[in-house]
């Protein structure tokens, strides 16, 4: 099951990337906004917080530039988010990173970009060896600040 959120720049293009992954076979937990105004911070802590708990296995947030979800979820322990473009560093941030977010814009990628790399994203496995030590001296970072 995958998170998903948006604040109401987001709203089209969330729905299109459900809609294209479902029809994938991707599960998906969708925690708003359906359209009202809202504030980006409190949809990234709802969807954060179903992936922290282990309830979702990834989430994705959706904003105007992805930024400000990004900023939002990198502060909740153990997210580790990245804002996604473009295909190489969609699938780097699996491979080296373990991304367990993605996050990104609706007013800078069109839908068919976007639901391409949000395949990459749930696709791409972590490849672990010397990039979880680097995870780990995050972790580090994160219980120390
Ligand atoms: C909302 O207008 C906009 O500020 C938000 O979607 C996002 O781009 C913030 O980073």
């Amino acid at each position: 099951m995958i998170a998903i959120g948006c604040d109401h720049a987001g709203v089209e293009l969330k729905k299109y990337v459900i809609d294209t992954l479902t029809e994938k076979g991707f599960e998906f937990c969708d925690l708003g906004t359906d359209g009202e105004p809202c504030d980006y911070p409190d949809i990234a802590k709802k969807v954060c917080g179903l992936v922290v708990s282990g309830e979702c296995e990834k989430g994705i947030l959706i904003c105007g530039t992805g930024i400000g979800m990004s900023i939002a979820a990198n502060k909740i322990k153990g997210i580790r988010a990245a804002l996604c473009s473009d295909s190489f560093s969609t699938k780097y941030t699996r491979l080296h990173n373990n991304s367990n977010v993605m996050c990104m814009g609706a007013r800078t990628l069109g839908p068919g970009l976007a639901a391409e790399l949000a395949e990459i994203f749930l696709t791409t496995g972590f490849e672990g060896g010397r990039h979880q030590r680097r995870i780990d001296l995050i972790t580090d970072i994160e219980n120390n600040n």
